[in-house]
């Protein structure tokens, strides 16, 4: 039996999960990676085969029969423990919620409170034997119903209701449960979907989401938001509903891009896995437009735009130490941290490749 801590993450072919399944298995982790993309899980063994940590995967999708039952069978087959579950996976859907067809209703509640919650309960003899930790990844619509997404929101809703009750249920066998808010990520989440996606300059990096996950492994708050500004607009948002509505009507691109809807709901089987579609052209240049959630931050701490400008050299490896070294002489960890948001707001915009934890390789174009 391998002694090395374990994870299950769900929807690890792409986005967080992909991040955090790279990040944990760098870190010495053994994971059980699921998705339904068996070549995006091949790419995500390819790139951790050098890692210290093992990956082993399943392609699956976590509404099929049993699925619960093939994961967790299949993760204590290969590792013989299961120390993390990450309830991940999941897509979003499309069009008035009253015109949603049975299917992709089903779809919702199906993929993010069914498997989740059934895949807890399968892992639960081995989380007790492990006093592990079950994570269940919800949304900022949990909080705020915005339309045009179908069952999702309420999906949503339930996914933050139900940690909170998993939690006090599962507190006496000493496992932790931890509710996730990513914020806007940029994954193929909603290009996928049709929609256009929030501004690339708002979105935050995969990496950076799973790192806050990653980090609650050992830290085992009952909280993690990914982008915490974002959170706080949500509550905000929640606090004023009246308000919100109000704006929400009035500009729902806010939430959901520029990209026309589709016209008519859309069964969630026709829904085919696409290459993200082209956002809207912005304003600004690329590097600007990673930069602009941060601009505040670099202001007060005196980090140039110009500096950053310098570091995008074509196949230029950077490394998250020297790039502060590089603007704050002796960083301290406001600086640090700064630099590790501006360069996963780069590799989220895709001018950067993230090669391991702190590590990238600038693009060739
Ligand atoms: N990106 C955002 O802005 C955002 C915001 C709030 C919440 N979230 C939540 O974050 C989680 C991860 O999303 P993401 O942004 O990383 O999007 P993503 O890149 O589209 O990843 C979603 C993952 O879930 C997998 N998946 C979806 N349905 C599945 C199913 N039925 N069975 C197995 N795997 C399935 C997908 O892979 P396959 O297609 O290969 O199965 C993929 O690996 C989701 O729960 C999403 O609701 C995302």
């Amino acid at each position: 039996m391998n002694a090395r801590r374990t994870a299950i993450v769900t929807g690890a072919s792409s986005g967080i999960g992909m991040a955090l399944a790279e990040r944990a298995v760098r870190s010495g982790w053994n994971v059980f990676a699921v998705g339904r993309r068996t070549e995006r899980l091949e790419e995500l063994a390819r790139k951790v085969e050098l890692a210290n940590g093992t990956l082993a995967t399943l392609a699956l999708d976590v509404r099929a029969p049993q699925a619960a039952k093939k994961i967790v069978r299949g993760a204590l087959e290969r590792f013989g423990r299961i120390d993390v579950l990450v309830n991940n996976a999941g897509g979003v859907a499309v069009g008035p919620i009253a015109q949603q067809t049975d299917g992709a209703l089903a779809e919702q509640v199906e993929t993010h409170v069914v498997a989740p919650l059934a895949l807890t309960r399968e892992a639960l003899p081995a989380l007790r034997a492990s006093r592990g930790h079950v994570f269940f990844v919800g949304s900022g619509v949990a909080r705020v119903p915005v339309g045009l997404l179908g069952a999702y929101p309420p999906v949503k809703a339930a996914v933050r209701n139900m940690t909170r009750i998993v939690r006090n249920e599962l507190r006496a066998d000493g496992i932790a449960v931890t509710y996730v808010d990513p914020g806007a990520v940029a994954t193929e989440f909603m290009t996928r979907a049709g929609f256009a996606g929030p501004p690339p300059g708002l979105a935050a990096s995969p990496h950076r989401v799973a790192r806050r996950i990653f980090d609650a492994f050992s830290s085992r708050r009952s909280v993690v938001n990914g982008v915490p500004w974002q959170t706080f607009v949500v509550a905000i948002a929640e606090a004023l509903p009246g308000i919100t509505d109000f704006v929400l009507q009035r500009a729902p691109q806010i939430v959901l891009g520029d990209a026309p809807l589709p016209a008519t709901p859309v069964e969630p089987a026709l829904i085919a896995p696409t290459e993200p579609a082209t956002i809207d052209a912005a304003p600004l240049d690329p590097v600007d437009a990673a930069l602009v959630a941060h601009a505040s931050r670099m202001s007060k701490l005196k980090m140039s735009a110009s500096y950053v400008r310098g570091l995008l050299v074509p196949g230029a490896e950077l490394e998250l130490g020297d790039v502060a070294l590089g603007w704050a002489g002796m960083p301290n960890k406001n600086e640090r941290a700064l630099t590790n948001d501006v360069l996963d707001a780069l590799a989220g915009a895709g001018l950067l490749e993230h090669l391991e934890p702190e590590h990238y390789r600038v693009k060739a174009d």
